[in-house]
């Protein structure tokens, strides 16, 4: 068994981690945060694919691999969306999640489905400033090289604009008054089924390779001996043109369910989503509902979560305060509940053709382009949200979220299968909390 040359202290960490195998990777963790304890490494080990060269796939995705870290993927059918049914992929933790999504599609499709349509698809980057020269010369200078600049990227995106996409425009943007002497070079792409991220970054370092390289020949900037020079150069995760739009809609008296009629039942949505917007404490947790939809598909499909979260939170705040992200009517007896988020999402590059569940996930989507993914993405959180709120202003969240969450709480106390199927029996009819089933498997094993 590999063991540290020296003890592992805050004054003596381990150089060169990332070199060791990774059982030598394992065996440390082992030894340094475990005792020694086989069961560390069994729980690693147990959780690797039979399949070695899967499992080296999996190991090669980031650095340190020691594991696997598994997430349920479920599957929300009967999603009628632009008169297409789509059973949805969904990766998530969450227990009631898929259940909901699964009831808000089955309540939708009875009405027509869902209705989704892509605003706008472009992507954008900024080479970041620093310049506290004179502003008409560092103007000049831009528009001077404006050209060059485009042709600095024309090997990276010669494939891209083969296909039609590439980079659509790059603008000087001075933000002195916000910050001094910061200026931004904006780019914007059209990156089609990609999402872009490597290929925007690989594009902006090339610019502001060239932006750079040109400063120090031209003539202005020599003579005054100022020269604006690069700070970074990144894509944004905000993509407020990137824009897809979700909505469903029927006759209030469609709305009709159990002791409650469609007029009273739209009512109480409308105010529901009323009470989103006013307060931003509520907003927050009527988006995570959305997000509960959203990520657990993005996930499914290998795209990045962090970046839709920080890109879909900032729209929320678009108009200065942090407000809900869907929005409902009641004209002339029609009720419309719909979505409109930003989102940079990609079926192709990235994990997409490397993780085998992504390559299912996206055959089961009907390998879709990236706007048809979009409006899959936008029905998960729409429907989500539309589950979350039917419940909070009828039976309330608990009942549906407890139901689901019970067989978390039996595997918890460890119930054997015959309690389980008790334990389920018996709290059809009663109110599951995590001490009255504990309680009950107790009285079941005296
Ligand atoms: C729980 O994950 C999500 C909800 O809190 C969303 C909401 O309150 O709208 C139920």
């Amino acid at each position: 068994m590999f063991a540290a040359k020296e003890p592992f202290t805050m004054k003596n960490p381990i150089f060169g981690f990332s070199k060791l195998t990774k059982t030598q990777k394992i065996d440390w963790i082992a030894n340094h945060y475990f005792n020694h304890n086989p069961e560390a490494t069994s729980i690693l080990k147990a959780y690797w694919n039979d399949d070695p060269s899967l499992q080296k796939l999996h190991d090669d995705f980031i650095e340190n691999t020691l594991s696997n870290y598994y997430l349920p993927l479920g599957v929300a059918p009967n999603f009628l969306i632009n008169d297409t049914l789509y059973t949805i992929p969904m990766v998530i933790e969450e227990s009631s999640v898929v259940a909901a999504a699964s009831n808000a599609a089955k309540f939708w499709i009875q009405k027509g489905g869902f209705k989704a349509t892509v605003l706008s698809t472009e992507k954008n980057g900024q080479i970041h400033l620093d310049y506290y020269g004179n502003k008409k010369n560092l103007e000049l200078f831009f528009t001077e090289i404006k050209p060059l600049l485009f042709e600095s990227i024309a090997d990276i995106q010669k494939n891209m604009e083969k296909r039609g996409g590439g980079l659509l425009n790059i603008q000087l943007r001075n933000v002195t008054e916000t910050l001094s002497g910061y200026y931004q070079l904006r780019c914007t792409f059209e990156t089609l089924d990609a999402m872009g991220a490597n290929f925007i970054n690989s594009c902006l370092e090339a610019i502001a390779t060239t932006f750079e390289a040109e400063a120090q020949k031209f003539k202005a900037f020599k003579d005054a001996q100022q020269f604006p020079k690069v700070v970074m150069s990144i894509l944004s995760n905000y993509v407020p043109n990137c824009l897809v739009r979700a909505e469903v809609s029927c006759h209030v008296n469609d709305l009709e369910q159990n002791d409650i009629n469609g007029t009273e039942f739209a009512e109480k949505m409308l105010r529901a989503v009323a009470i989103a917007k006013a307060s931003p404490s509520r907003a927050v947790t009527h988006n995570k509902g959305i997000m509960n939809g959203i990520d657990a598909v993005v996930v499914a499909t290998g795209n990045d979560f962090r970046a839709v979260e920080a890109g879909v939170h900032a729209y929320a705040s678009k108009d200065g305060t942090y407000s809900s992200l869907t929005h409902a009517s009641l004209e002339n007896d029609i009720f419309k509940f719909w979505i409109e988020i930003p989102l940079a999402l990609g079926t192709v590059g990235g994990l997409t053709s490397l993780h085998p569940m992504v390559k299912f996930n996206l055959q089961l989507l009907k390998n879709p382009s990236a706007k048809e993914l979009m409006k899959i993405v936008a029905v998960a959180g729409l429907a989500q949200n539309f589950a979350a709120l039917r419940s909070l202003v009828t039976t309330g969240i608990q009942k549906g979220h407890m139901k689901m969450h019970l067989m978390n709480i039996l595997n918890g106390l460890q119930a054997s299968e015959t309690e389980k199927k008790k334990a389920v029996q018996h709290f059809k009819e009663t109110t599951i909390s995590q001490t009255a089933v504990s309680d009950f498997i107790s009285s079941l094993k005296k």
